[in-house]
Formats: structure tokens, sequence, C-alpha cells
């Protein structure tokens, strides 16, 4: 999705991305993580548990957001 070089152009990605490659692509898995988890708990129905969960994900795009996202 970010390949290097790609830094180009029109864009609200900060180059921090890319010369901290592995924190950027471990907030990522982070993200991916999560919303795994959360296509289980919807699965299971739990509604309380499908909210707290959102909020597991909201917050993983938030931490990369904040990092590696210019305002
Ligand atoms: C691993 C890092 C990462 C994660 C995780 C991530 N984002 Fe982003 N996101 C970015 C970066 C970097 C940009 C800026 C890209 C650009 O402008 O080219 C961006 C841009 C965006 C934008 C466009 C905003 C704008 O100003 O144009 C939206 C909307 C957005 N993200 C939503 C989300 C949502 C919702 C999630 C979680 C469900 C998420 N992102 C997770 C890195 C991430």
């Amino acid at each position: 999705m970010f390949p290097a070089g790609s830094d180009k152009g029109d864009t609200k990605a900060k180059p921090a991305i890319w010369s901290s490659l592995a924190d950027f692509t471990a907030k990522a898995q982070a993200f991916e993580t999560e919303s795994a988890k959360l296509v289980q708990v919807v699965a299971s129905g739990d509604k309380a548990a499908v909210q707290k969960q959102f909020g597991a994900v909201g917050g993983t795009c938030k931490a990369c957001h904040d990092a590696y996202r210019a305002e």
C-alpha cells in the first residue's frame, strides 16, 4: 500500500513512514489483528463485545495516524 518512493504528489503520508518502516508495519499488523478479531466478535453476535472490539480497531487507526499522517 505504501511502496518506497510513493511519498510524492498529493499525500498526507509523513516521510517518517519510510524511515521507520518496521514500526509502521507493526502498526499496520496491529490493525489487521484487531480487525480480524472484530470479524469474529461480530459473528458471535455479542453486542457489548462488538462495541469494545470496535474501539480496539479505532485505537489502531489513531495510533498510526497520530504518528504517520500529517494534519
Ligand atoms: C498503519 C498505518 C495506518 C492505519 C492502521 C490506518 N491508517 Fe488511515 N491513513 C494512514 C496514512 C499514512 C494516511 C495518509 C495517506 C495519504 O494521505 O496518502 C491515512 C489516511 C486516512 C484517511 C484519509 C484522511 C485524509 O486526510 O485524507 C482516512 C479516512 C483514514 N486514513 C481512515 C482510517 C481508518 C478508519 C482506519 C482504521 C479502521 C485507518 N485509517 C487505519 C495510515 C494508517
